[in-house]
Order: C-alpha cells, then structure tokens, then sequence
C-alpha cells in the first residue's frame, strides 16, 4: 500500500506561511500584498476556480480584486484592463483565467502581463527564467511547483540519481515540470501522445507525473515498483453507479490500480488539485516582498 500524499494538508501549510508572511509584511509598514483575478465569460468550471482563487486571497489578507467580464470584451478592452493592473502599485498578481473566448489571443494577452506581476508563470520571461535555473527570481506555474513541493515531501529536494518521466508536454504543466525536475537534478524524460512504448518508458520512472488530461490512462502496471506517482489529471467522468446523470473526479492515474506498486501516490481528489491555488498565493506574497525590495518567502 502506498503512502498516500495529502495536498489538503500541504496546501494548508502553504496558506499559513502566506499568511504569516502578510502579516510581517505589514508589520514592516510595506503594505498588502494585492492579487487581480480576471475572467472572461460564464464558462461555469472557470468561474468555480476563480471564485476559489478570490476566496482564498482574502482569508490570506491580500487586496483581492476580481474583473469579471462579459463573453463579447474585445482583445483591445482586456489589453486596456491589464495595462492599468500592471500601472496599479496596490496589485502584485495578475492572473486572467483561461480558456479565454475565440475573439480573443491567449498568447497576446499573457504577454501583455508585467513579468513581475505574471504569478501564472506563463510570460516569456519568467519561463525563460525557469528554463536556465533562474528560480530565486522566476515565477513558476502554480500546478507543477505545487507537485514539485508535493515530491519533496516524499523525496526531499535533492533528487540526485532518481530517472522521472513526465506524461505531457504541455506549456502550463509537462514543459515546467520537466524543468522544476532538473533543477532538482533528476534525470527527466518528457514523454507524449507520440512517444513509443509509453508504459515501458512509464516503468523506468523512479518520479512519475500524469498530466495529459485523459482519464485513468496510467495503468498500474505502468509504475515501477516503490515509484512516487504524482496525478495532476482532474476528469470529471459518468457515474451511473451514483445515479442517473451523476459524475465523479478521477486522475490521469487508474488510482486502485496505480496504488498497489507506488511507493507514495497523490489522490484525486484531494492531491495535486488544492496545492495549485496555495501556489498563487505564494508566487503573490513573493511579488509583493520582490516589489517591496525584501527577499522573497520560500515556500
Ligand atoms: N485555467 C486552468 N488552469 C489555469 C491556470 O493555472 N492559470 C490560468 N490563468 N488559467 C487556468
């Protein structure tokens, strides 16, 4: 049986240590960190993080602002709203929801993001940072640096002579990852939808991540015996066995499966998930510290 990872409660100590590092902030006399959130349009999964990410600003003690804005805003007016975020002293964090409605570029608007005001990690210049080890001062995606916080906790943060094999290559998770991965000194393999032998490969790894998006696809004999398997899927599925028209979360991971040849394993629910948003918090508390001249909190 493995060791089953806990992300509630490690993004519970996450929370804390922002909270602790807002308040010293603020004995310092150099204000409050401030987080903007923006989304645009209804789409209902987005507007349940969201609020989540608002939520847990504030219970932080942030300045949380969130622009909700309606599915019809040209790239123009969402340009104009990010131009004055990246003006206003009182935000740190800027994050605009994705995805983002047809009429409008992604990559445009996430390049329009001051650097240091780019919490998601997703500007050139912070993945640039990340890509050449520059981590005192990159921001770094929130799912893949909560999965790596995650890792250390099973494996410390030396990863010396371990091989870890991410599934996705993704710009928001596999890419980061990978890198995360190898600042830590492992030996990364990036496997994906065109990789040959992927359960193979899969069984070589000492650290494996899921993050591909198709649910349970990791079977478990795909995990080498004692492996640290980190799932960073959330696929919401029919559930007929719950009743007509019901669903369930389940990982890239087949869990029951998976479990039984893991050394440690995260759940879904429950694992990667909550350390995402802890995350944000973070990477926001540090703008505000960066902005402020002080070193920032390490988490
Ligand atoms: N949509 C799904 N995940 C994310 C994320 O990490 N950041 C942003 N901005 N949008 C998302």
């Amino acid at each position: 049986m493995a060791q089953v990872i806990d992300g509630k409660s490690v993004a519970a100590d996450v929370v804390q240590k922002v909270k602790a590092a807002t308040a010293d902030l603020a004995a310092k006399n150099k204000g409050k960190p401030g987080l903007a959130v923006v989304i645009v349009g209804e789409d209902p999964a987005s507007q349940v993080y969201v609020a989540s990410k608002s939520r847990t600003a504030k219970e932080c003690g942030f300045h949380s602002v969130q622009h909700t804005l309606p599915a019809a805003t040209t790239q123009a007016d969402l340009l104009k709203l990010i131009a004055d975020l990246n003006a206003d002293t009182a935000i740190h964090g800027i994050l605009v929801q994705l995805p983002l409605p047809s009429q409008i570029d992604a990559g445009t608007v996430i390049q329009a993001i001051a650097p240091e005001k780019d919490v998601d990690g997703f500007h050139f210049i912070n993945v640039g940072k990340l890509g050449t080890g520059e981590l005192d001062t990159a921001f770094v995606p929130c799912t893949p640096a909560g999965s790596m916080l995650l890792i250390e906790r099973v494996r410390g943060k030396d990863l010396s002579g371990l091989s870890a094999v991410v599934v996705g290559r993704s710009n928001i998770v596999g890419k980061p990852m990978a890198n995360l991965l190898l600042a830590a000194n492992c030996t990364v393999t990036v496997a994906h939808s065109r990789t040959k032998d992927l359960p193979a490969l899969a069984r070589t790894a000492d650290i494996l991540v899921a993050a591909v998006g198709r649910p349970e696809m990791v079977k478990g004999d795909w995990v080498k015996p004692g492996a640290t398997v980190v799932d960073v899927g959330i696929n919401r599925i029919p559930a007929p066995e719950k009743g007509e028209g019901k669903t369930r979360l389940v990982g890239d991971v087949a869990y029951a499966e998976a479990e039984k040849a893991a050394g440690a394993i995260t759940p879904v629910p429950g694992g990667v998930g909550p350390m995402t948003i802890a995350m944000l918090m973070a990477n926001t508390v540090a703008s505000a510290y960066l902005a402020a001249g002080l070193k920032r909190p390490v988490f």
